[in-house]
């Protein structure tokens, strides 16, 4: 069996997961979303300081399958410095006490495996990432063959729906608060200009869509009763439209096959029926995570470490090391 830990932001969460059969054992993730809501995004040194809390007190659930651990797999990168260190840290702690291998799993690989929790992979495929930190589209050959073929400018998907929240006062996560206020509005109502849409660049960019939603709801402020559905679905309609339309003008020149959306925002429901569209021309399969594990999980690090583990892939515990960014 295979621990992993997941500590990249601010969900705290370890699984169990069988090598052999790929089955999910034991997956319980502690999210941070009520202390960092009053803040309106991430604070990192709370967030570090509740791992610190929330982790060991799920280790300590696991202890029984502790003799038939054949490695440690952790999330090593990307993510905020001082809240990986607490996952490593502990990863590193289990991997010494037990005399087993640690495995240094990328995060961005992680939520590509969420397609695959207690599945077989399913390779080549496109994948779109959308999460609160990046924005990319990949081709996946393999576990070791990613060629990241787009990505973000700037703000990412989900940041742009966690900023435009911040600005209604809806707390965070964005993501949801603003689905669920844009269901129902106008999403024409607000003719926002679709990011990046006279560039021949298959890029994104989410910083000009923000300010643009930012004088809108100045504008909605002046009102006496401010209501802000039509804003938000308005903007969520061109935060998709962006993707769709870059999508379409890759798809010219590689057609897809199988088609996947991960990370936390591709529970996003708009996003998903607008992606399905775009897809029936070229009858490619849509394949998705299921809602749970779109956001961050220790599950997908879990089924990443098998494929680690299985291809002999181990990190030393000097590689795992993160240094504050002002000794790197
Ligand atoms: O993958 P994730 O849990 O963390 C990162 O790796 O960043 O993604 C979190 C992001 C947040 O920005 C959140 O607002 C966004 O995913 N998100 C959504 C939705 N649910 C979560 N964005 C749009 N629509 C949603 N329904
Ligand atoms: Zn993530």
């Amino acid at each position: 069996m295979i621990l992993s830990i997941e500590s990249s932001c601010d969900d705290s969460a370890i699984a169990i997961t069988e090598i052999e059969t790929n089955k999910l054992l034991f997956h319980k993730k502690i999210s941070q979303e009520i202390e960092h809501s009053v803040y309106g995004g991430v604070v990192p040194e709370l967030a570090a300081r509740l791992h610190a809390e929330a982790l060991p007190k799920i280790l300590e659930q696991v202890e029984e399958y502790f003799p038939k651990l054949k490695a440690v797999a952790v999330t090593s990168t990307p993510g905020l410095a001082v809240t990986l260190v607490e996952g490593v840290t502990m990863a590193k702690a289990v991997a010494v006490a037990l005399n087993i291998p640690i495995i240094g799993v990328n995060h961005l690989i992680g939520h590509i495996y969420s397609l695959f929790i207690e599945k077989e992979t399913q390779f080549p495929l496109t994948c779109l990432l959308v999460s609160g930190g990046h924005t990319q589209v990949m081709e996946v050959k393999s576990l070791t063959e990613i060629e990241t073929v787009a990505k973000s400018m700037d703000d990412s998907f989900g940041e742009s729906f966690d900023k435009v929240a911040k600005m209604m006062h809806l707390g965070y996560p964005g993501g949801p608060a603003i689905q669920e206020l844009a269901y129902g509005g106008d999403r024409l109502k607000h003719n926002f200009t679709v990011p990046l849409h006279q560039s021949p660049l298959i890029a994104f960019s989410y910083s000009g869509l923000k300010n643009a939603v930012r004088l809108a709801i100045l504008e909605e402020e002046k009102q006496e009763e401010p209501n802000f559905q039509d804003i938000a679905a308005s903007f969520e309609h061109i935060a998709t439209k962006h993707l769709t339309m870059k999508l379409k003008k890759y798809f010219k020149t590689v057609r897809p096959n199988t088609f996947a959306i991960v990370g936390g925002a591709s529970a996003n429901l708009y996003l998903r029926s607008q992606i399905e569209e775009l897809l029936k021309p070229y009858k490619a399969e849509l394949i998705l995570s299921e809602l749970q594990y779109c956001s961050d999980n220790a599950a997908m690090i879990g089924r990443v470490g098998v494929d680690m583990y299985k291809q002999g892939i181990f990190s030393s515990l000097e590689e795992l090391d993160i240094a504050p960014r002002s000794l790197l």
